[in-house]
């Protein structure tokens, strides 16, 4: 198959001489504005990815697809997105297969939602809850406009309006992944349908709610727990100067998981 050109609907990124990136969703007759000039998306309508546009005041233009890891730190944020240093670590403890049926709360903005459909792909399922109507609307529109910007909907993606302390009323579910403040409340009724030897993910930033979540896993009957935390150091590579970065995302949040055993 050849290379997919870029077409109107999609969504991709300008990316300036700075590196700094703009998330446009390109359109017929559309330009787009900023402080080095003018690109008309036509310009980028039938270009390869990857190729450079000239604005008005001269300046060069590189476009390319966002990555899921670059849209979702680019798209519009009702809560704080779980940085993708984080999302590759949960999809790994977590142990998020193709397949699997995963409850996820709260929603937030979408950002480690899109990580988990994509993980389980289109055989598995992502049931999604989150609270405040504001951010399950937030969600609904990350997650449907990253599958229109390639053409597809959402088909494994259920995002649900509803406090997953309530219940979830699925059968049986191979994960859940909860990144809200008190999980520990969860624990009980919310993990009932977790299938013994499933996983619990907590995402969680401080070390009060860590105690309160691991000391409710273990009274709760759940085994293996682990918890830990992603640094991630990022190099400057450039002729003499090889070095760590200055500056770095240092505190983020902890990962517990955790296993069902059964009674
Ligand atoms: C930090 S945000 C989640 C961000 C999300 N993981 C992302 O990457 O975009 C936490 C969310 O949990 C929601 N929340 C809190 N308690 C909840 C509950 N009991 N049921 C469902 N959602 C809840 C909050 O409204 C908030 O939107």
């Amino acid at each position: 198959m050849g290379q997919r050109l870029l077409e109107a609907g999609e969504r991709v990124l300008l990316i300036d001489p700075k590196e700094r990136r703009y998330l446009i969703s390109l359109g017929t007759g559309k330009q787009f504005h900023s402080h080095l000039g003018i690109v008309e998306h036509d310009q980028l309508i039938g270009a390869p990815e990857g190729s450079r546009v000239r604005t008005t005041g001269g300046s060069q233009l590189l476009v390319l697809r966002p990555t899921l890891a670059e849209y979702t730190l680019k798209m519009k944020r009702g809560a704080q997105v779980i940085y993708p240093k984080d999302v590759g670590l949960i999809l790994v403890y977590a142990d998020i297969f193709e397949g699997a049926t995963v409850v996820e709360a709260g929603s937030g903005s979408g950002s480690l939602t899109l990580a988990l459909a994509r993980a389980v792909g289109e055989h598995g399922r992502v049931i999604s809850y989150e609270l405040r109507e504001d951010h399950h609307e937030r969600a609904v529109e990350n997650v449907n406009a990253w599958y229109e910007g390639r053409g597809r909907k959402p088909t494994n993606v259920e995002l649900r309006l509803g406090d997953v302390f309530d219940g979830i009323p699925e059968e049986v579910v191979d994960r859940i992944v909860l990144d809200m403040p008190e999980p520990w409340r969860a624990v009980g009724p919310s993990t009932e349908p977790l299938a013994g030897g499933g996983i619990l993910c907590c995402y969680l930033p401080t070390v009060p709610q860590v105690v309160h979540t691991v000391e409710a896993l273990r009274r709760d009957g759940f085994g293996f727990i682990d918890t830990l935390e992603g640094l991630v150091r990022t190099w400057n590579i450039d002729g003499q100067s090889v070095r760590p970065d200055h500056r770095m995302v240092a505190h983020t949040g902890f990962i517990i998981t955790a296993r069902k055993l059964a009674d």
